[in-house]
């Protein structure tokens, strides 16, 4: 029977004989691919990993806390947290087209975490969380897609003349059997159930100009929707739940003065594997408390709308 630990230990083993006294080099997104990855290799070889996570400052709310907690902290396996906002909004400054905006967001993080690398010394192994589903998914159409879109977000974009040898301990895996195996390493539920989010991360739901005061008012709103979202119990059910922010303004009042401020889209959906998507019917009162809250704690929005678009001919997201 399939179980967990059994996977565990015979992952164990195998990274152990590939690996001898090698050191060992992994990224962390804040997925739980890479997540469970890193964990499998630090059993095996301990402190011959080194984690290293490109902090691109485009993650949600307390994404990265929880990622230098629970590793650095909770884990304690060896982690390089690399504060990159700055460096990643200065490249990201102008630039509006979607397409530009994840180039330059998975260039830029691999020549973070190839400087890193190098930094590192003498490393010869690279930890990636690819899953079965992406070992078998090759060329053409979506399929084709989903795995270009993977290559960043995984590190899996690294160029060849990194000449490290790949550890890949999640390759004969489905996502919920990574999960499983998660919980039994005991990475923490949020982490485990955490919904899919893409590499370009809030860079590709600020439409239009990312600068850090959007990026903020962004990272507020998502915030709020995402707590009340767990709060009515609904997170797992959907398959993505997120906040947009256009690149328009309207005209709204507050006391005795017009404002004019952005909108904030409530975006939330149901969806098997990414490729069609229904929009979720939201409970209205839930609506009611996510659209006051961000109305009234959030500074720069006036107000907020629902997405009803399903995929499609939307897509999920907006860029
Ligand atoms: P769309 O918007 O195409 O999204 O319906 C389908 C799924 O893919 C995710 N997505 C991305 N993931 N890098 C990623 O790692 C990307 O550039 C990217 N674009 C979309 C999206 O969140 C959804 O789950």
């Amino acid at each position: 029977v399939w179980t967990p630990a059994a996977v565990i230990e015979e992952q164990v083993e195998r990274i152990r004989a590939q690996v001898g006294k090698e050191k060992v080099i992994c990224g962390l997104s804040g997925g739980v691919d890479s997540a469970v990855a890193a964990l499998l290799v630090h059993k095996a070889v301990g402190d011959q990993l080194t984690c290293v996570f490109v902090d691109h400052g485009l993650l949600r709310h307390n994404e990265a806390e929880q990622v230098v907690e629970t590793f650095g902290g909770h884990f304690r396996v060896p982690l390089v947290h690399v504060r990159a906002q700055e460096r990643f909004l200065t490249r990201l400054s102008g630039v509006t087209d979607p397409e530009a905006k994840r180039m330059i967001v998975g260039e830029e993080f691999i020549r973070v975490f190839e400087e890193e690398a190098a930094g590192l010394g003498d490393v010869r192994f690279l930890v990636q969380g690819t899953l079965y589903s992406d070992v078998i998914e090759s060329g053409g159409g979506e399929g084709g897609v989903a795995a270009k879109i993977k290559s960043h977000h995984n590190v899996g974009g690294l160029p060849d003349d990194m000449e490290m040898e790949l550890v890949e301990p999640l390759r004969l895996l489905f996502k919920d059997e990574v999960r499983r195996v998660g919980e039994e390493l005991g990475l923490p539920q949020r982490m485990v159930w955490r919904q899919p989010f893409p590499g370009p991360g809030l860079a590709i739901r600020i439409v239009g100009d990312v600068t850090l005061e959007r990026l903020e008012i962004l990272r507020a709103a998502d915030a709020i929707l995402q707590e009340e979202i767990r709060r009515a119990g609904l997170y797992r059910d959907l398959w993505q739940s997120f906040a947009v922010l256009p690149a328009i303004r309207s005209v709204g009042v507050q006391g005795d003065e017009r404002t004019y401020a952005y909108p904030i889209v409530i975006r939330a959906v149901t969806s098997e594997d990414a490729m069609t998507a229904d929009w979720a019917r939201i409970p209205y009162d839930v609506l009611e408390t996510i659209s006051s809250r961000i109305i009234n704690e959030v500074q720069g929005v006036n107000r907020v709308a629902l997405d009803l678009s399903s995929k499609p001919p939307a897509t999920i997201e907006w860029e």
